[in-house]
C-alpha cells in the first residue's frame, strides 16, 4: 500500500478537481481527497500522482468516478414547495398566450426528485397537456444519481414534504409501503443525462435553449469563478424573460447580473434580462485565473442548507467599504472639528471624506446637516451605491419617506441585488402605513444578505403584531443570533438609533412578548 501522497499533491488534486468540476474543498477535506487520490492512482495504475491528476483534464469517465465519492446529493421530492408554486404561476401565465411548448432544465438534479417535481407541477396546473411540447432535460456529474433517477423508485424519506394527495395520485406504493415508484406519466416526461456543468458538451448551452432552469443547491458548492461563468451561460441559454430557480439559501449577489430578482408566493427567483452581459470566452482550463482562489483555502460550505460562499465574499466586500467609511468618520472625529464645513466652496475633499462627514453626523442623530454635507457639498457621492444607500437612510431618518424611497430605488436600478435597499425600503413602507410592502422589502434584504440581523427583527415585530406568533419567535430568534455578530457599521446605518445591546433588549422583549423565552 503507497504512503498518502503530500500535501502539494493534494493541493494540486484540489485544482484540478475545482477547474474540471467546479466543486471546492475545505481544509477539513484534506484527509478524504489525500485518501482517493492514493486510491484512485492505485486503481488507474498511474506511475505518479501528478501523472494521474494531469490526466484529468482529459478524462470525463475518472471525473464521473470521483464525483461518486465527492458530491452531496440530497434531495427530496418538492424540496422548498413554494418555489413550485411560483413555476405553477409563470406555467398559468403561459397558458394565457399563444405559446405551447416548454423546455425545462434541472442542472444538478441529484437522483431525480427535482425534475419529478417539476414533471408533477406541470401535470397539476396545464389543463390541455395534449396541446403542448414539453421537455425536462435533467443533468448530474454522478453516474450513480442518475442511475438512481432512471429507475424511478424511491424510499419513503423522499417523499417527506410530499402532501398524501399528491403521493397518492403520482406514486406506486411497493414493497408494503417502504418504496414508491414515480407514475409513468410523470417519468416519461424527464430525460436524465450524465453532464459536467464545469465542461458541458460544445453546444449544450445553446441560445434561448430553455424556458426554465433550475439550478438549486448546486453552484454553492463550486469556485465562484466556475458558478459565474455557469450562471453566464444559462443567461444565455434562457429565453427573453426565461426564469432561473437557485436554492433558497442561494442567491446571485456578486456571481450575476444578468436577471432581475422576482419573489411569489414566498419564494424568490430569477427573469433573465432583457440585455445581458457578454459570454465569457469558452473556458479552457487556466490554471493561473483559478489560482486567484485556491479550492484549499476556502471552507467547504456545510450540508444544506447553506450560504453560498461567494455571497460571504460580496457581502464581507460591502461590510468593508462601509467599515472604511466608519473608520473615515472615526478619524474625522479625531482630527477636524465635529462641526461640519457646510460652506458652498468646491469641495476639495474626496467623495468618500464626504460620506465620513456625513456618517459621523448621523452617529450624532444630525440627519439633516449630514443630508447637507451629503447632497450639497458632493452630489457625485450620492450617485455611488454607498453614497445613495447612506442618503437614503438619512433621509428616513430625518423623515422624508417619499424622497427616501425614491433614493432606494435610483440604488435599485443600480444594484437590483443591494439588501440595504430593501431594508430601507420596508422601513418606509412600514412608517407609510403599508405593512405588505414592508414585509415583502424585509424578506427580501434577509435573502439578499442572509447574516443581515435587522430585516428579520422588522419581520419578526411585524408578524407579530398581525398575531402570527410562530413567525414572529422564528423571526426574532434569527435575529438576536445574527445582532450578536451583525457587523458595527451596519448598526449604526440601520439600527435606528439604537447600539447593539439596545437592539437586543429589543429583541428580546419582543420575544417575551410573543411567549417565548429569550
Ligand atoms: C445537493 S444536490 C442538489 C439536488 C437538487 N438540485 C436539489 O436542490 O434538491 C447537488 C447536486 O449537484 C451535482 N453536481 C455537483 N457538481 C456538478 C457538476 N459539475 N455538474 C453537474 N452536477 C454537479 C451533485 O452530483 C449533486 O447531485
Amino acid at each position: 500500500v503507497k504512503a498518502l501522497p503530500p500535501a502539494s499533491e493534494v493541493e494540486a488534486f484540489c485544482t484540478a478537481l475545482a477547474r474540471e468540476t467546479g466543486l471546492r474543498f475545505g481544509a477539513d477535506k484534506q484527509p478524504l481527497l489525500a485518501e482517493l487520490l492514493r486510491a484512485r492512482v492505485l486503481h488507474t495504475d498511474s506511475q505518479t500522482a501528478v501523472a494521474y491528476i494531469d490526466r484529468l483534464a482529459t478524462a470525463p469517465s475518472e471525473l464521473a468516478e470521483l464525483a461518486r465519492t465527492l458530491t452531496v446529493n440530497e434531495t427530496y421530492f418538492l424540496r422548498n414547495q413554494e418555489q413550485f408554486h411560483a413555476l405553477a404561476a409563470l406555467l398559468r401565465q403561459r397558458e394565457q398566450t399563444s405559446i405551447r411548448h416548454l423546455r425545462l432544465l434541472s442542472a444538478g438534479c441529484s437522483s431525480g426528485e427535482e425534475a419529478y417535481s417539476i414533471g408533477i407541477t406541470i401535470r397539476e396546473t396545464l389543463q390541455n397537456l395534449d396541446e403542448w411540447t414539453i421537455s425536462i432535460l435533467a443533468i448530474d456529474l454522478n453516474p450513480d444519481v442518475i442511475e438512481r433517477a432512471r429507475s424511478g423508485a424511491y424510499g419513503r424519506w423522499s417523499l417527506r414534504e410530499t402532501p398524501d394527495v399528491i403521493r397518492m395520485k403520482y406514486f406506486e406504493e411497493r414493497s408494503g409501503g417502504q418504496r414508491y415508484a414515480i407514475a409513468h406519466s410523470i417519468r416519461n416526461m424527464v430525460r436524465f443525462e450524465p453532464q459536467n456543468l464545469a465542461r458541458p458538451p460544445i453546444g449544450f448551452w445553446r441560445h434561448a435553449a430553455f424556458d426554465v432552469v433550475f439550478c438549486r443547491n448546486v453552484l454553492m458548492y463550486f469556485t465562484p469563478e466556475v458558478a459565474r461563468r455557469i450562471l453566464a451561460q444559462i443567461a444565455h441559454s434562457l429565453g427573453t424573460k426565461g426564469h432561473l430557480f437557485l436554492g433558497h439559501a442561494e442567491n446571485l449577489r456578486g456571481l450575476s447580473d444578468d436577471f432581475h430578482l422576482r419573489h411569489s408566493h414566498d419564494a424568490f427567483y430569477y427573469e433573465r434580462k432583457a440585455t445581458i452581459g457578454p459570454l465569457t470566452p469558452p473556458s479552457e482550463p487556466n490554471p493561473a485565473r483559478e489560482a486567484e482562489a485556491p479550492a484549499h483555502t476556502v471552507l467547504h460550505p456545510s450540508p444544506d442548507p447553506s450560504p453560498d460562499p461567494s455571497w460571504f465574499e460580496a457581502i464581507a466586500r460591502a461590510s468593508n467599504r462601509i467599515e472604511q467609511l466608519s473608520r473615515h468618520s472615526a478619524h474625522s472625529t479625531d482630527e477636524v472639528q465635529p462641526a461640519p464645513r457646510l460652506s458652498s466652496e468646491p469641495s476639495t475633499v474626496s467623495g468618500a471624506g464626504r460620506e465620513s462627514g456625513a456618517l459621523h453626523l448621523l452617529k450624532q442623530e444630525r440627519f439633516h446637516e449630514a443630508l447637507r454635507v451629503l447632497t450639497h457639498e458632493s452630489p457625485h457621492t450620492t450617485s455611488e451605491p454607498d453614497g445613495l444607500l447612506l442618503e437614503a437612510v438619512l433621509l428616513l431618518a430625518s423623515g422624508d419617506m417619499v424622497e427616501a424611497v425614491k433614493a432606494c430605488e435610483r440604488l435599485l436600478v443600480r444594484d437590483e441585488l443591494n439588501a440595504g435597499a430593501h431594508y430601507v425600503t420596508a422601513m418606509c413602507c412600514e412608517q407609510s402605513g403599508d405593512p405588505v410592502g414592508a414585509v415583502d422589502h424585509s424578506r427580501a434584504a434577509a435573502y439578499l444578505d442572509f447574516t443581515f440581523a435587522m430585516p428579520h427583527l422588522q419581520l419578526g415585530k411585524l408578524a407579530r403584531r398581525v398575531g402570527d406568533l410562530a413567525t414572529a419567535r422564528r423571526e426574532l430568534k434569527l435575529a438576536l443570533d445574527l445582532l450578536a455578530e451583525e457587523d458595527a457599521a451596519r448598526i449604526l446605518l440601520f439600527g435606528g438609533g439604537f447600539g447593539r445591546d439596545a437592539l437586543l433588549q429589543l429583541c428580546r422583549g419582543e420575544l417575551t412578548a410573543c411567549g417565548a423565552a429569550a
